[in-house]
């Protein structure tokens, strides 16, 4: 499944009309720019131990042959962590290339044990091939969708693409934290709006606040959440 570093722009408006192009492309040009104009180690959101996201993936207890599927991965070092500890079918997916990119190339040769997915989480093509997976994992990602029907079509393909008995971990802007992540507004949540979103197929297993300190020494409070989707 991995895929080449050509995997462009042309291919991301299968599944939009134009003027939905034009709002991905400019958000394409704006998540490109970010990861090409700055050091991995300096941006907001980057952290050197991903421990608050491995603290719930360890509670799942997955085999090591899961399907981890870490959606808008950017450059995190969740992925390299997950393939140190054995995880042997990680997929990461994001929306820039040149993030991906920045990833694979930290990673050297154990990129090939990782499946690239270059797709919009608001309008999938190629995540809706995929199949299923053991587990989402979503880091500052879903709080940047502020239109309904970006969230819609993101927790529909959370909901086609969990398996039952399959996790969900999101962790997103706190309904206190700050308006504003890497220059866009974010739309905040707690458990609770999460779940309302999941529906009463996912039971909530754990939430915990959390405040990420960024490089700059700022604070960001985030809400962590794992969810587990029930049998039936
Ligand atoms: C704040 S960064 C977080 C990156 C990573 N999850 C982490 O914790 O380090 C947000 C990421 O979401 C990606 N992204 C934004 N919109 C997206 C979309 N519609 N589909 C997929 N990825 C998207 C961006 O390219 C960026 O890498």
């Amino acid at each position: 499944m991995n895929e080449s570093r050509s995997d462009d722009i042309k291919e991301k408006s299968c599944c939009s009309s134009p003027t939905e192009s034009v709002i991905t492309n400019d958000l394409l040009e704006h998540w490109n720019k970010v990861y090409e104009d700055s050091v991995v180690s300096n941006l907001g959101w980057y952290e050197e131990d991903p421990e608050p996201s491995m603290r719930m993936i360890d509670l799942c207890n997955l085999d090591k042959r899961a399907s981890l599927l870490n959606v808008g991965a950017g450059a995190t070092t969740l992925v390299d962590v997950l393939v140190g500890a054995g995880y042997q079918n990680i997929i990461a997916n994001d929306l820039s290339a040149h993030a991906l990119d920045k990833l694979k190339d930290r990673l050297g040769q154990e990129s090939s044990k990782v499946n690239w997915i270059i797709d919009d989480l608001t309008r999938p093509c190629k995540l809706n091939e995929i199949g299923s997976v053991d587990l989402w994992h979503d880091r500052a990602v879903l709080h940047f969708f502020n239109a309904e029907a970006e969230r819609d079509s993101y927790f529909d393909l959370l909901k086609r693409l969990v398996k039952k008995n399959g996790f969900v971990i999101i962790a997103a802007f706190h309904l206190e934290g700050a308006p504003k992540c890497c220059g866009l507004p974010v739309h905040r949540y707690d458990a609770g709006m999460l779940h309302g979103r999941l529906g009463n197929d996912f039971a909530l297993i754990e939430s915990f606040d959390y405040t990420y300190v960024m490089p700059s020494g700022d604070h960001r409070e985030y809400v962590y959440t794992l969810f587990k989707r029930n049998n039936s």
